[in-house]
């Protein structure tokens, strides 16, 4: 499964391409500001919005320590512990997504708040109630093993602790062969979509109590038809910056396989926090 993600994430000379594509929106790659990045850091639906509406529901303090778990390259862990000046540490199985987040934190000033590790989140090296968050956004889509990625969040929460998802499901359309290549996905392998139903199933069979828990599917369409309309816009222009230098030519497709998928209800988006009771 490693080397899959790894091959469907992992673009080549990564680090490069960001330095290039930030040079030629004419910003210093080596001295940057959150906003020079959100948009490639947030590889998420409804970006760094999205993330804030999220942490507001999750009650995200100073005295918090997140996991940001899939972390891609730190977006969400950088947007967190500066607006709320909590410590974030983000982990992902993608060491190209790792050396990016490093450097982008240390780009905006951010190690101090911000650590981040190449690791599964099933084989963490964190003791048990080492986390008061969890954050899990646009990650589960890629697990199949999602049981034992609840029962891992489990036992990495302190009680009381909360585990915020942010997730793309399973919509109602029988048919089971979404629109690809997606964000999280460039074949039909890597992607395991369930219902909101089962979700939440899974989360209260591990022990979670809902907080909140919301569909976002009419949200997402919004969002997605504007990077969709941004896009044509754009036809056959190549922006400095944009999900190409992540994704390589497969982001060129994803409005327009996001749309298709919300619009004939093959996908939906849910957010919702659960507390570790
Ligand atoms: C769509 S990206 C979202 C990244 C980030 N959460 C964000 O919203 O910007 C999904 C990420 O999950 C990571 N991922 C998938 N399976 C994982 C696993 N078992 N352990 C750690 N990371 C994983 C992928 O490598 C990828 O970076």
């Amino acid at each position: 499964m490693k080397n899959k993600i790894e091959t469907h994430y992992g673009s080549d000379d990564l680090l490069e391409k960001i330095r290039k594509g930030l040079e030629k929106a004419g910003k210093n790659p080596d001295k940057l500001e959150l906003k020079d990045l959100a948009v490639i850091d947030q590889l998420h639906t409804g970006g760094h919005l999205a993330s804030l509406m999220l942490a507001e529901k999750a009650n995200i303090d100073q005295s918090m320590e997140i996991l940001d778990a899939g972390c891609g390259i730190g977006g969400t862990s950088r947007l967190l512990s500066k607006e709320f000046k909590c410590r974030a540490t983000g982990i992902d199985l993608v060491s190209k997504f790792i050396d990016a987040a490093e450097f982008l934190t240390k780009s905006t000033g951010m190690e101090k708040n911000n650590k981040f590790f190449q690791m599964s989140i099933f084989e963490t090296s964190f003791a048990d109630n080492s986390f008061d968050c969890i954050w899990c956004q646009h990650i589960l889509m890629n697990i199949k093993e999602k049981e034992s990625a609840f029962s891992e969040f489990k036992r990495l929460l302190k009680p009381g602790g909360v585990l915020v998802l942010h997730e793309v499901i399973k919509g109602e359309n029988k048919n089971e062969n979404i629109h690809l290549p997606v964000p999280w996905a460039d074949r039909p392998s890597l992607s395991f979509l369930i219902s909101q139903k089962e979700m939440n199933a899974l989360a209260d069979d591990a022990g979670f109590e809902s907080q909140f828990n919301q569909d976002q599917t009419e949200e997402a369409k919004i969002w997605w038809n504007k990077i969709k309309s941004v896009t044509e816009k754009a036809a056959g222009k190549t922006r400095p910056l944009g999900p190409h230098i992540i994704f390589g030519e497969n982001g060129k497709f994803f409005s327009r396989t996001m749309t298709a998928n919300l619009n004939e209800n093959m996908i939906k988006v849910m957010a919702a926090v659960y507390c570790n009771t």
